[in-house]
């Protein structure tokens, strides 16, 4: 799969086949996840995978804050990967006396690009993920045993797709664009 294949047919998967993506498959996914560029080469991104029935049952009555939508795509679910980050590194240039003004938000930009890293390698591998921001960061971190320096970015459930997901709208590309033009 080239490229811009891979970016323009990934979705977001919500219906899964009642099938494991088995562990060297996932352990693969994050392998090559880990490409993504981030902060100073810090590599902050983590991926603690569920494919535990119970715990996956558990991150949809207390993880999702009740959000039904999120409720019933992870209770089809059978792998969820919880995105988490180690906090206090990125946005800082220690050797230089630099700050920048979006601070620790690099932080969560990084593990926007691993993020998305993840879903195209998945999705290149045959595996469809769903992306969840309506989370309970606080339950999820307890629920898998997060460590002290970590917090939650996202849950990305992942799994073989039932059916194939609608495409989705994209606003027009001279909507989003411009080229600033000298005086
Ligand atoms: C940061 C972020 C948070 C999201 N949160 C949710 C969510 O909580 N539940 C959900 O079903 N989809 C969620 N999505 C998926 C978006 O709805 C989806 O990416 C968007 O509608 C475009 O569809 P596509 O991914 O199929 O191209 C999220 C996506 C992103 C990037």
């Amino acid at each position: 799969m080239d490229a811009i294949t891979m970016i323009k047919e990934r979705r977001s998967v919500r219906k899964f086949r009642n099938k494991k993506v088995d562990r060297e498959t996932m352990k693969e996914i994050v392998s090559i996840s880990r490409w993504a560029p981030s902060w100073a080469n810090y590599q902050i991104a983590r991926y603690t995978l569920v494919d535990d029935e119970a715990i996956i049952k558990k991150l949809a009555t207390e993880g999702v804050k009740g959000f039904v939508y999120n409720v019933k795509t992870l209770e089809n679910a059978k792998g969820v990967a919880v995105l988490s980050f180690v906090k206090g590194k990125s946005g800082k240039l220690d050797d230089y006396d630099i700050a920048t003004s979006k601070a620790n938000v690099w932080e969560v930009f990084d593990a926007g690009i691993a993020c998305q890293t993840f879903c195209l390698a998945a999705h290149a591998m045959g595996v469809g993920t769903c992306i969840m921001g309506v989370i309970d960061e606080e339950s999820i971190s307890e629920i898998v045993g997060l460590p002290e320096e970590e917090t939650v970015a996202a849950l990305i459930v992942y799994g073989y797709e039932d059916g194939h997901a609608a495409s989705t709208p994209r606003k027009d590309v001279d909507d989003i664009m411009r080229f600033a033009e000298a005086e």
